[in-house]
């Protein structure tokens, strides 16, 4: 991240110390975790400790400090996922794009990890690619979902 986009994103946020979770989550979303760089700078332009920068990245699962793909993929392995066959669909997944959960694949694209239970049982087993969640899931259509973020 350069400087100017880390500019650009302060420049929205007056008051970064009440507003850092918000700051952080669209550090992330330009570079898609939060390198240590930017946090670095981000502490000393806006005053907040890198400790406490740290610490929020760490608590909230949402946030990473590894690099992660364009996509992230999540399959629920909540109950009601689980007894409709979602450990299957994820097996499915990791074997369509040669990684593991909690893995990144290689070429970047995918980031696969699991949910316990996103709030659609009714529609169990449950995938969410990005921000768009897919219900019913097999094996096989959860692989065809995939292909159109190709
Ligand atoms: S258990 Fe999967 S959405 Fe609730």
């Amino acid at each position: 991240m350069d400087l100017k986009e880390l500019d650009g994103i302060l420049a929205r946020y007056p008051e970064p110390e009440s507003t850092i979770i918000s700051i952080l989550h669209e550090v992330q979303s330009v570079c898609h975790y939060l390198p240590e760089e930017a946090l670095r700078q981000l502490a000393s332009k806006t005053g907040v400790p890198v400790t406490r920068l740290y610490s929020i990245a760490t608590f909230y699962h949402f946030f990473s400090l590894t690099p992660k793909g364009r996509h992230q993929v999540h399959v629920c392995l909540g109950t009601a996922c689980h007894v409709k066959g979602s450990e299957r669909v994820l097996t499915e997944i990791e074997r369509e794009l040669g990684a593991r959960e909690g893995e990144t694949t290689p070429d970047m694209r995918f980031s696969i990890g699991a949910v316990r239970c996103v709030g659609a049982c009714s529609l169990a087993p449950v995938m969410v690619v990005d921000n768009q969640t897919y219900g019913k899931m097999t094996p096989k259509n959860a692989k065809e979902a995939l292909k159109k973020y190709e």
